[in-house]
């Protein structure tokens, strides 16, 4: 079956660049207390309280039983880290950071990478690579464009890079609800399954995670950390944006101008 999602109307799409505005400046926000020796409860607890002063509520908070306010992912975890007083951050640690507001009952969500001290040269080159992947697939998002093009650019990008393209994670539709379709995949393919021609009031996230080694991963323990099986880093950005007349907008751009790091502060 192919997937089908009803258009936001103007209403509903002001709803969707409030709560994706929220989401980016929690990003701006906690920028400046992201570093070495901090541990990544603080983060969460930090976040946690600008949400609720904003009149919101953190969506991942008691999401399918996720413990915690936002999701903090160091190193080789590839996704859904659990904020702990125990993960301090130290030199040479990349951590994502990835937030979903829900304001006057409208998703954002949106993730970024941040820079620990001093971050080897291979794995700066990963965030940006990471970065520039999410923005090309974002690039080719239009109405009456097909929402697989999105993956087929992306892969088109890293794969001469040598990197690995997690597959099992993907982009999702947002609104009302927290996911829901169009299925955004990072990876080219052509299955009729994740196809949807895009018309404006579309609104969904574009999130590739980008593994420095092979794309393999596999759940901890604690049923929500996902790690690169080899152990390598892993790379996430993500945003939610919105399908216009003319092409796209990024409803979780920052106010504040930081795209990516180093977020000269
Ligand atoms: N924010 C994540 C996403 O981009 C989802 C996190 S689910 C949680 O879709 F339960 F781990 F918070
Ligand atoms: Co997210
Ligand atoms: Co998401």
């Amino acid at each position: 079956m192919a997937m089908k999602q009803k258009p936001k109307n103007n209403v509903e799409l002001n709803k969707m660049r409030a709560a994706g505005r929220l989401a980016a400046e929690v990003l701006d926000f906690i920028t400046p207390y992201v570093k070495e020796g901090e541990n990544t409860l603080k983060l969460n607890d930090l976040c946690h309280d600008f949400i609720i002063q904003h009149g919101a509520t953190p969506a991942p908070l008691n999401y399918r039983g996720f413990p915690k306010s936002i999701c903090t992912s160091i190193n080789d975890v590839v996704c859904h880290g659990i904020p702990s007083k125990d993960d301090v951050l130290k030199d040479g640690d990349i951590l994502n950071i990835d937030v979903t507001v829900i304001l006057d009952g409208f998703h954002g969500d949106t993730s970024r990478m941040f820079l620990i001290g001093n971050v080897s040269k291979e794995h700066q080159q990963l965030v940006q690579n990471t970065y520039e992947a999410m923005m090309v697939g974002i690039n080719t998002v239009k109405s009456g464009g097909d929402i697989q093009n999105i993956g087929c650019a992306i892969e088109e990008f890293i794969k001469p890079k040598g990197y690995g393209i997690v597959e099992e994670y993907c982009g999702h539709g947002i609104g009302k609800t927290f996911h829901s379709d169009p299925m955004v995949v990072h990876y080219a393919n052509n299955h009729p399954n994740y196809s949807m021609k895009l018309r404006k009031g579309h609104t969904f996230t574009v999130e590739p995670m980008i593994n420095m080694g092979t794309a393999g991963n596999e759940l901890m323990d604690d049923e929500w950390t996902v790690r690169t099986l080899d152990r390598k880093f892993s790379a996430q950005f993500e945003h939610t944006v919105a399908v216009t007349e003319n092409g796209v907008e990024i409803l979780t751009e920052s106010p504040a101008g930081l795209h990516y790091p180093p977020y000269n502060l």
